[in-house]
């Protein structure tokens, strides 16, 4: 039960919200955007308020030039948090290079948050040949478009089997893909390139985290998962079969059931923005 004191009240009013939810802000990975979550803004909508912003340069978002940092990008999704005044406890997720901003997010903004949702991510900076890669990638782009890298990219974003299985979530992912813009794609390897070591944030966590890992990911190998998981001391691994990359999209249900049981478990009475 909720109270309110407002001005215009003379006495202290109590009430009920159906909104009374968590927040969950899902940051999506490289060079997606936020309609990767449509499985999950249709099944957790009655568990929490789904927001998934689309990050600087991506989807629907600006087409902004960089340079862009992760830094620059988690106070963007913690001032749409502001916007939206979201009062509400809330938990971040981030899938891959979302991932990498929920990390700089909680460093960040420890004290709103109360939940980490960690999918097909790591902790790990760039090693120095990732980091070359990045450079030959954004070359790339200048050179010939975002289409570039979204080739490579599709051929190892999912488990091999679903390729196979479901062509329709491929193309879906392709079409995603499509409406990034140069600068975001640029603004964005840059950002990776360049990010913090987050396995020394790992210890440091203390509030529940879930990771959800696709045991089939040919792009962050389970390896890399387990050692987070094992790093954190309130963790939850979840490992999917029949799921590469983008576990959210190839076994929704299994990833929603695992949001879902994460969500009911939470204390989050203490934590808001
Ligand atoms: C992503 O899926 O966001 C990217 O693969 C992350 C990365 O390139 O490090």
């Amino acid at each position: 039960m909720n109270e309110h004191n407002h001005d215009d009240l003379d006495f202290m009013m109590a009430y009920q919200d159906s909104c009374d939810i968590p927040a969950l802000q899902l940051i999506h990975g490289f060079p997606l955007n936020g309609s990767m979550w449509l499985e999950q803004m249709e099944d957790l909508g009655n568990f929490a308020r789904v927001i998934a912003p689309d990050l600087r340069g991506f989807g629907q978002s600006e087409a902004v030039a960089g340079p862009y940092s992760m830094a620059l990008l988690a106070d963007d999704c913690a001032d749409l948090l502001g916007h939206l005044s979201v009062l509400t406890p809330f938990v971040i997720g981030g899938h891959s290079m979302g991932g990498y901003v929920a990390f700089e997010f909680y460093r960040n903004y420890k004290d709103h948050i109360g939940g980490l949702i960690l999918t097909a991510t790591r902790a790990a900076p760039d090693t120095a040949v990732g980091k070359e890669n990045r450079d030959k990638m954004i070359d790339l782009v200048r050179r010939r478009g975002v289409t570039a890298v979204i080739q490579p990219m599709l051929d190892v974003l999912f488990a091999p089997q679903t390729y196979e299985a479901d062509p329709e979530l491929v193309d879906f992912v392709r079409d995603l893909m499509e409406t990034a813009s140069p600068e975001g794609v640029i603004g964005a390897l840059q950002a990776m390139r360049d990010r913090p070591d987050s396995r020394p944030t790992l210890p440091e966590i203390d509030v529940p985290v879930l990771i959800i890992h696709g045991a089939d990911d040919q792009i962050v190998p389970v390896s890399e998962a387990e050692e987070m998981a094992a790093a954190i001391s309130d963790c939850k691994l979840v490992i999917l079969e029949d799921a590469g990359h983008m576990p959210n999209l190839e076994q929704p249900d299994a990833f929603n059931d695992a949001v879902i049981d994460f969500l009911e478990e939470l204390d989050l009475e203490n934590h808001g923005f």
